[in-house]
């Protein structure tokens, strides 16, 4: 378990020295400080999960400290001191968000509770977005991790597209790269959010039962029809219908589901009434589909009239900008999914997996990250947690140097160069923290710590 952190701002040596003396522990690190601006500083540097905050310190006040605080992460938890008369002052520390106050002088026993109940807070905040995150109807574009251009410009279309009604869409794109996460966000982005969201696997089934689950039949259609049934385009009334691998429907059933798309009615089996529907429908592949018209396996005529709008949905080596993200986003998912901690991933192991070719797309990353997380022993995520494939790619790496620098017969400032390359992270991430300190492999905390070092 990771320790929790606490920060203690106050100027009071007793306070500071009771919260480290009664809370310091395996459970939790304490970390103090006497003034506002020491404060600060401290919580930038070390993250806590909540911060105590004394009303009355020598400069700055404890309310300027507050906002200032929650203009670095509006979510900060802070609790206010304040002493017994001062209530007016803890109601406007509530109003600038405070998380909640105490009086002095308190017990620790009141303090123990507050903990507690922030902790369950926490992990409850945690549970819902993960939960939320999962549930396959809730699927958004926000759950579609990529900042990308190439990306960006796949979830532009895909929003926009979504807005309309009834245009039908064909997602391109070899396997596991998220059509099946693009299709349903589409949908939920759509005006038929509410309505259903059917989903169907056109490789899965037998030719007959697909047809039969597609379209319906009347009672007597067949020796099994004992009644009539609604097929799916039927149930999916006002809502979408999702065919994953139109590449695998036999002609007979492309020329009912041609009729489909060009009438906007179904016949069920068995039946003789054309039914109108009011559907959209979104066509998915990881198939050449214009090979299989050239090859006459699929007709020419459904092809076009399912490539109204086209999307193809990009391997994931050709946007392996994103491969950071979406392991910080694999890693807090599955963190939560099998209680484990695991805070982040060692830098050349993150190269190895910029560098590897992910023929499986992002479903082989998730994978990969499944296994090392449960894997992972320690709190960061080492190479021997990693698959041999992507290894043995490092190792190759390994002997070919990726700089080609030459001391000169001057000699350099070691620290003005790392002044220097600091800066030029920094410029290139426009100062984007984050970023900056994944481009050097280095921790946002090691980041911040040098550029304190280096005045930047
Ligand atoms: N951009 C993304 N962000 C986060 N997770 C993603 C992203 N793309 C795909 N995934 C995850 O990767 C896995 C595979 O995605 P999905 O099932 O959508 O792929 P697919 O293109 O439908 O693959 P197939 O052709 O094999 O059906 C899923 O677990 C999905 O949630
Ligand atoms: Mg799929």
């Amino acid at each position: 378990m990771k320790p929790f952190k606490l920060l203690v701002i106050d100027d009071e040596k007793l306070i500071r020295w009771s919260f480290e003396k009664k809370l310091n522990s395996k459970n939790f690190k304490v970390y103090t400080a006497r003034s506002g601006e020491d404060g600060i500083e401290a919580f930038e540097m070390e993250q806590p999960d909540i911060v105590f905050l004394d009303n009355k310190l020598p400069k700055m006040q404890g309310l300027e400290v507050l906002q200032k605080i929650r203009a670095i992460d509006e979510e900060a938890i802070i609790i206010f001191m304040t002493a017994y008369e001062s209530v007016d002052i803890a109601v406007n520390a509530m109003k600038s968000g405070a998380y909640e106050y105490i009086n002095k002088p308190f017990s620790f026993e009141e303090i123990d509770i507050i903990i507690e109940n922030i902790k369950d807070k926490i992990n409850k905040d945690k549970e819902i977005q993960l939960l939320r995150r999962e549930r396959k109807d809730d699927i958004t574009f926000s759950h579609i991790i990529g900042s990308s251009e190439l990306m960006m410009q796949k979830i532009q279309i895909s929003k926009k597209i979504a807005k309309t009604e009834t245009t039908t869409i064909l997602l391109l794109g070899e396997s596991g790269t998220g059509k099946d996460l693009f299709s349903r966000a589409i949908h939920n982005e759509s005006n038929r959010k509410d309505k259903p969201f059917v989903t169907i696997n056109c490789s899965s089934l037998p030719e007959t039962l697909l047809e039969s689950e597609l379209f319906g039949y009347e009672k007597g259609a067949f020796t099994d029809a004992k009644k009539q049934k609604k097929g799916l385009f039927e149930v999916a009334e006002n809502g979408t219908v999702f065919l994953d691998e139109i590449g695998e429907i036999n002609q007979a059933t492309q020329l009912k589901l041609l009729s489909v798309l060009e009438n906007r009615t179904v016949r069920r089996l068995g039946g003789t009434v054309d039914i109108p529907v009011d559907i959209r429908i979104i066509a998915a592949t990881n198939k050449d589909l214009k090979k299989s018209v050239d090859e006459k396996l699929f007709r020419e005529d459904l092809y076009y009239r399912l490539k109204v709008f086209q999307i193809t949905i990009p391997a994931l080596r050709e946007h392996k900008e994103d491969v950071p993200d979406l392991i910080n986003y694999f890693i807090e998912h599955f963190n939560f999914q099998f209680r484990k901690n695991v805070e982040g991933i060692e830098p050349k192991v993150r190269e190895l997996m910029m560098k590897y070719d992910w023929p499986g797309n992002i479903r082989e990353l998730r994978n990969v990250m499944e296994r090392a997380v449960i894997l992972e022993s320690n709190s960061i995520l080492h190479e021997d947690s990693l698959p041999g494939e992507i290894r043995e790619d490092i190792s190759e790496e390994k002997q070919c140097h990726p700089y080609n620098f030459i001391i000169p017969e001057e000699g350099i400032s070691l620290d003005e160069m790392e002044k220097e390359i600091l800066k030029q992270a920094l410029q290139k991430t426009n100062n984007n923290q984050t970023k900056a300190s994944e481009l050097l492999g280095i921790t946002r905390d090691t980041l911040r710590y040098k550029k304190k070092k280096h005045k930047l």
